[in-house]
């Protein structure tokens, strides 16, 4: 995936720290190569000698090792790579890349570099929002530094919100996407993905249960794999998957017409749980109780079909459409019908039971059904179903 591209890897010192001896280890998994640079603050947390380790690599330190110097200046050292990658980017360092600062190792790397940066901000919370570092960041942003995290959760200091360093792997996605080749380079593939929220007035709305961690998971899979993503998503829980385009909805109309701008594509796979009826019509007030005590009636109307209305034969449809069908009676016949009427490729069928705890849970069991026939796959991680799919339309639109 990464195919020998190297990565200068800034480790800024804070608890998180440990997790970027993780990440040395999946982008080396991933054929990536890893210069690691610890801050002086960082080597508090992570010694040089397990950086160098898991690296394989000399690991550098200091401004003024005037042995390095003989072998490589800080200069040449910034630019040696194909992505420079801070983690865990603290308060600290965003501050000194955000003014230009140039007084260590890794600050001069980071004034000197050319090449692209990635940073994955770690720090309390109340560092996280306080408006000097928000400032830092926007300023960064805009000078086109791009940002993977913070996630939100417990932190390590007792409190709760965002600024917990983003997952080894999500910091791996995000490097991927900027660098990465695989068997889905040049293809576009669309993704829709997570609940649709369909208006009854103002402040209340019908939605479902879909937390839209497959279709994020899909999403990721694909970006590994080189593909360019258009991810069609609505209110979903599940963090956005890194380097796709993500085109936010709220209902089912907005998803058909972003579905409708995104095309042309390679593939496209629906994976949002798109509500069935809207509202036929929405009030743009907030509907009060009546003092008869008599509820509203609510008049429904069809949504459109999306995945219906792209597989049909038009001029734009994409080589591979893939349907999901989340059933809780007769799953493969069920689903075996549902791909003939709505006339996609594959349908990716799973039983959505309340037992089987698939629905916003984190493992899947699947049935893929195509024009051959039904194939089962065992229960497994959304992750790792989202792995098999995406190198399944790989070898589809290999051929
Ligand atoms: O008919 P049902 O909702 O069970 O079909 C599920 C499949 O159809 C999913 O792939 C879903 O994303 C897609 N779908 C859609 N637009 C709708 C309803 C479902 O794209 N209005």
């Amino acid at each position: 995936m990464l195919n020998g591209k190297r990565i200068l890897l800034i480790v800024g010192g804070g608890i998180a720290a440990f997790k970027a001896l993780e990440l040395i280890r999946l982008i080396r998994k991933a054929g990536g190569a890893v210069t690691p640079v610890l801050t002086q603050a960082g080597q508090e947390f992570v010694t040089p000698l397990s950086a160098s380790a898991l690296a394989a690599e000399k690991v550098y330190t200091d401004l003024f090792d005037l042995t390095d110097e003989a072998e490589m200046g800080h200069i040449e050292l910034s630019r040696s790579a194909d992505l420079v990658v801070v983690a865990p980017a603290t308060a600290d360092l965003i501050a000194k890349m955000a003014n230009g600062h140039a007084n260590d190792l890794a600050s001069t790397l980071l004034m000197a570099t050319d090449t692209p940066v990635l940073m994955a901000p770690a720090m309390n919370v109340r560092m996280w929002l306080h408006p000097a570092n928000q400032r830092n960041v926007a300023t960064l942003e805009a000078d086109g530094i791009a940002c993977v995290g913070p996630d939100e959760g417990d932190m390590a200091c007792g409190e709760f919100g965002p600024g917990r360093l983003a997952e080894p792997e999500a910091i791996l996605d995000a490097i991927i996407a900027r660098l990465g080749e695989g068997p889905l380079t040049g293809k576009h593939v669309l993704v829709t993905s997570g609940p649709t929220h369909e208006p009854i007035d103002p402040v209340r709305y019908i939605a479902n249960r879909s937390s839209g961690a497959q279709g994020s998971a899909i999403a990721s899979a694909l970006v590994r794999l080189g593909a360019r993503v258009t991810f069609v998503t609505g209110p979903a829980d599940a963090p956005h998957p890194q380097g796709a385009n993500i085109v936010p909805v709220q209902t089912a109309d907005e998803m058909l017409s972003a579905v409708n701008a995104a095309l042309p594509a390679d593939a496209a796979i629906f994976a949002a749980a798109v509500a069935d009826w809207r509202v036929e019509s929405a009030t743009d007030s907030k509907i009060k109780k009546t003092k008869t005590g008599k509820p509203p009636a609510l008049k429904l109307s069809e949504n459109p079909d999306i995945l219906a209305t792209v597989a049909r034969k038009r001029k734009d449809r994409p080589k591979l459409v893939i349907g999901f069908a989340a059933e809780t009676d007769d799953v493969i016949a069920n689903a075996t019908a549902k791909r003939a009427r709505k006339k996609c490729d594959w349908i990716v069928a799973n039983d959505v039971s309340p037992e089987t705890g698939i629905m916003g849970g984190t493992e899947n069991a699947v049935t893929v059904i195509d024009k051959d026939g039904a194939e089962s796959w065992p229960r497994a991680s959304k992750t790792d179903v989202a792995r098999r799919l995406a190198s399944r339309i790989a070898d589809a639109l290999a051929k």
